[in-house]
């Protein structure tokens, strides 16, 4: 452990600069005996080298971590939103980790191992989208941009939650959560939460637009970029059709610069209205949302994929909207962060004059899988077709599993791939090999739905090939299959060899 060279700095250097973002004495003493010990090559367990991580981490040491591949957060939350984006500044794997030989299918392309990063500050540039492409993850979604320059929040903008350590159980009411500045959760931690308030910054379409091109030019053959993007009625018409243009005229650009696959950001819960603080998600409001991707997939090229990009809705409130857009597009993706209550141990907003922020990770687990699941349903129940992207506390590989199984053709992770860089790595090596090509179908209750609506179909027709069934279901077709082989399996059908392969038929018709 010697061998991280603290003792080439002058220690005190380093303390000067942990002591500037850290005022705890406790932990300030703490961050002293942890680097002596380090110099004199004191550090004896996995745990001393955790704390030691933190104070390299907040004295703005990463490059020194990084080059010894530690594990540390790829952001910087205590320095401002511009630097961050400059570099990014997270560890990287030796190798791009991969499965030979097996791809995976999302929004029409093959890509490697089904994990990405979802829009945020860790995909803000071609820089960091390089980065999160050579560690492994394959979904990869630029940060939102708007139809002109916008600066992010004052700081702070992003800090950790280390006193949410379990899913926050579902409900109306709106969480409180209590950080504050200098907050910590240990490397390796898997409970790991975060709030943020940025206020969704963005630069010019004259400087996203080269830096989108060269973002999907650093992508691998096997790897896709989806760009995030947002509209605004900047004159203050308070008339739909001006924000829905403004979506529009930012989808327009984003194709300009090459991209085929354009997530609409209708789920922000950080958007500022001068004067009245923050807004609640667009997607609350249905007939202002369906105007919105009505006038993008109006405009847009017709080979564009549009991806609505939600907040957790409850079922009721998720059925009319999907009812109401699901026609429109072809994925479905969320859930972005949970707005909610966020203060410091004082009773003051941790984020000064933005009392609601954005909490993800572990902290809205439930929420992410209850979406994931309810788009499953709706998908068999109104025979839509469309495909979901899950995001939303997934740190490990057993919730990246969770967000798959019940549907989701792709897993990104924002708070589990900031807190550890290297989960793309840990998911390819644990489950890479046996990862179904596409999403089981676990549900019971779903599983019996789709076995009444093949029996229904193929009962409709004197007899149909399995293709066709499978064309026919709006779930993948793969998931039909399987289903057909228990059909059969059960008796409810039967399989009938003609001259041009094998047909099913309802055991009952004759
Ligand atoms: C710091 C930060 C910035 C984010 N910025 C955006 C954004 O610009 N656009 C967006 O659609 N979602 C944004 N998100 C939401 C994430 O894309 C994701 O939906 C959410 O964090 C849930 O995933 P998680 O639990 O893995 O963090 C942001 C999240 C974080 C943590």
């Amino acid at each position: 452990m010697h061998d991280l060279q603290v003792a080439r700095e002058p220690l005190d250097q380093v303390l000067v600069a942990y002591d500037r973002v850290v005022v705890d004495p406790a932990r300030r003493r703490r961050a002293q005996t942890t680097l002596n010990d380090a110099v004199q090559g004191h550090l004896q367990s996995e745990n001393d080298l955790v704390r030691l991580v933190e104070v390299l981490y907040f004295s703005g040491r990463q490059p020194l971590l990084a080059k010894h591949h530690l594990l540390f957060p790829a952001y910087r939350i205590n320095e401002e939103y511009f630097l961050n984006a400059a570099v990014p500044c997270g560890p990287l794997v030796p190798r791009r980790p991969r499965v030979d030989n097996r791809s995976w299918m999302v929004l029409g392309k093959r890509i490697g191992f089904p994990i990405g990063v979802p829009a945020s500050v860790l995909t803000a540039n071609a820089q960091w989208i390089h980065y999160f492409s050579r560690n492994g993850f394959n979904v990869l979604t630029y940060k939102t941009v708007r139809s002109r320059a916008h600066e992010p929040s004052p700081p702070p903008n992003w800090v950790f939650l280390p006193r949410v350590v379990e899913p926050l159980p579902l409900g109306p009411d709106i969480h409180e959560v209590v950080a504050e500045q200098s907050d910590w959760v240990d490397v390796g931690r898997t409970d790991v939460s975060t709030a943020n308030s940025f206020g969704v910054p963005s630069s010019d379409p004259e400087y996203w637009e080269p830096d989108l091109e060269e973002s999907l030019n650093v992508l691998h053959d096997d790897q896709i970029l989806i760009v995030s993007v947002m509209g605004d009625d900047y004159d203050r018409t308070a008339r739909p059709a001006a924000l829905a243009d403004d979506f529009a005229f930012v989808a327009k650009r984003a194709e300009r610069a090459g991209a085929e696959f354009i997530e609409l950001n209708l789920s922000c819960p950080n958007s500022l209205v001068p004067g009245h603080g923050v807004k609640p998600p667009m997607c609350l409001d249905v007939d202002l949302t369906r105007e919105v991707v009505e006038a993008v997939r109006a405009r847009a090229d017709p080979g564009t994929r549009i991806i609505a990009k939600l907040s957790y809705l409850p079922m009721e409130q998720l059925e009319r909207l999907v009812t109401a857009i699901g026609p429109l597009v072809d994925a479905f993706s969320g859930i972005n962060t949970l707005q909610s209550q966020v203060t410091d141990g004082r009773g003051q907003a941790t984020f000064p004059g933005r009392l609601l922020a954005g909490i993800s990770g572990i902290a809205i687990r439930n929420y992410a899988l209850d979406f994931v699941t309810n788009l499953a349903r709706l998908r068999l129940e109104t025979g839509l077709r469309y495909e979901i992207i899950g995001m939303g506390g997934v740190t490990d590989v057993d919730s990246f599993t969770a967000l798959y199984d019940a549907g989701a053709v792709a897993v990104q992770s924002a708070n589990g791939v900031f807190a550890n860089p290297f989960l793309a790595w840990e998911c390819v090596a644990s489950i890479g090999w046996t990862l179904p090509l596409s999403p089981p179908l676990t549900d019971e209750s779903l599983r019996e739905e789709a076995k009444g609506l093949i029996v229904a179909l193929v009962s409709a027709y004197e007899s149909l090939g399995p293709y066709t069934v499978a064309n026919g279901m709006p779930i993948p077709p793969s998931q039909t299959l399987d289903l057909l082989t228990e059909l059969v399996r059960a008796g409810r059908l039967r399989v009938e060899e003609t001259g041009s392969g094998f047909r099913y038929r309802h055991s009952g018709s004759p």
